[in-house]
């Protein structure tokens, strides 16, 4: 047995451990280069909302990666705090190295197994794979008791040697098994099947979590990110925002978001308290550089906007017609109802209404919506210097 090995009650069975690569992945966007501080800041706040580890860098990548990991390893609290590495021996030395001042650490090792990344990248054999993992691992092991296994575009992979280098990382004292889908190329049936075959055919204990860690290439990381779930995956790895390489990783907000207003459905919960999470995004945007895109479920600027005049009129007899989950349960103040082509009289009536604006006939009434719809015709959305100068239009001069 390894110390600290620990056997899941119920209740840990049921909750899905949050693990956020922002840092990690996530910063692997093109473009971006956190400064140690920024890494500091960011993890705080991961911390803050109760995401459960937090993968904080790649140390052997520079001095400056490292110095970043280190930094946050001495100065984050509350959280995991993770470092990646190659199966590689300087790697796993320098992982270690970097986490040495945590409270609470993990050791990520990663190796290639799909054929292409074996042939290709790695040019090994697929004993070779398997030794290189049971080697890092082993090292990772020696002076950590929480260590994590990726298997590397585990989606492409042949399923018996994905099988048996799970079972071999697990022999060799990996506490998670993390099987990502490194391109973004499985879809949530396939992904979910795959995490159900692994549970119920690679020998764990019950200290074992399998995990997922779904690219967006296609679209689909949210998407097999739950699929996996629900085939026994009791972590997640995101990123805020949706952060990372390409297409960038599962969104925190949409899985945490997801399983929170479904949790019923799952039959799972997590520990992020999903009202820090529009702060924590925003802070994030800005740390990244990175503008957000307005379509953005649940932080961007339109999530929780309402154009068209069916939809407002729903939102304004009951919210719940066109949301989901409210805007204060992900942290943010109101749902906003945008004045456009689309929009009815309800929507118009109630802005008029909210600036002051009223007109003593049903005739003016129709008179001003009629130019408010050309208006929006014309340009888009109609904002309430807009509706203040139409108002004045109809006024006696
Ligand atoms: O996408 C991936 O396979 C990774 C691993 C290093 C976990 O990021
Ligand atoms: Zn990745």
């Amino acid at each position: 047995m390894f110390e600290n090995q620990q056997v899941a009650s119920d209740s840990e069975a049921d909750r899905v451990i949050m693990f956020d690569t922002t840092l990690r992945d996530g910063e692997q966007m093109p473009g971006v280069a956190l400064s140690a501080e920024q890494k500091v800041e960011i993890a705080r706040n991961l911390a803050a909302v109760g995401v459960d580890v937090i993968e904080a860098g790649f140390p052997a990548a520079s001095p400056a990666e490292f110095a970043a990991v280190q930094a946050v390893s001495r100065s984050v609290e509350g959280a995991t705090i993770c470092a990646l590495a190659r199966c590689v021996e300087s790697d796993v030395a320098a992982a270690l190295a970097a986490t040495q001042g945590a409270k609470r650490r993990r050791i990520h090792v990663f190796i290639g197994v799909s054929p292409i990344h074996r042939q290709a990248k790695l040019r090994m054999t697929p004993e070779q794979v398997m030794q290189r993992a049971v080697a890092a691992v082993t090292q990772a092991r020696a002076h950590c008791d929480d260590v994590q296994f990726s298997a590397e575009d585990a989606t492409r992979a042949e399923t018996p040697f994905l099988q048996q280098i799970c079972a071999a990382a697990i022999d060799a004292g990996a506490t998670t098994i993390n099987i990502p889908d490194t391109v973004g190329y499985t879809e949530p049936w396939e992904y979910q099947a795959m995490m159900e075959t692994l549970i119920a055919t690679v020998p764990h204990g019950s200290h074992v979590r399998f995990s997922t860690h779904c690219h967006n290439d296609m679209g689909l990381a949210t998407a097999n990110t739950l699929a996996g779930v629900r085939g026994g995956a009791r972590q997640v790895e995101v990123a805020i925002n949706g952060f990372g390489e390409r297409a960038g990783n599962a969104a925190l907000e949409e899985v945490g978001v997801a399983i929170s207003a479904r949790a019923e459905r799952f039959g799972v919960t997590h520990g992020v308290q999903m009202a820090g999470i529009y702060t924590l995004s925003q802070r994030a945007y800005a740390a990244f550089g990175a503008p957000i895109p307005p379509n953005k479920a649940v932080v961007g600027g339109n999530a929780f906007a309402h154009e068209s005049g069916i939809h407002q009129h729903g939102v304004m007899c009951d919210a719940r017609t066109y949301e989901a989950f409210t805007p204060q349960s992900v942290g943010r103040e109101a749902h906003q109802m945008a004045l456009g082509k689309h929009s009815g009289r309800h929507a118009f009536h109630a802005r008029m209404a909210a600036l002051g604006i009223n007109f003593p006939s049903a005739d003016e009434w129709r008179w001003a919506f009629d130019h408010f719809k050309q208006m929006a015709e014309r340009q888009g959305e109609v904002n309430d210097a807009g509706l203040i100068a139409l108002a004045r239009s109809l006024a006696p001069s």
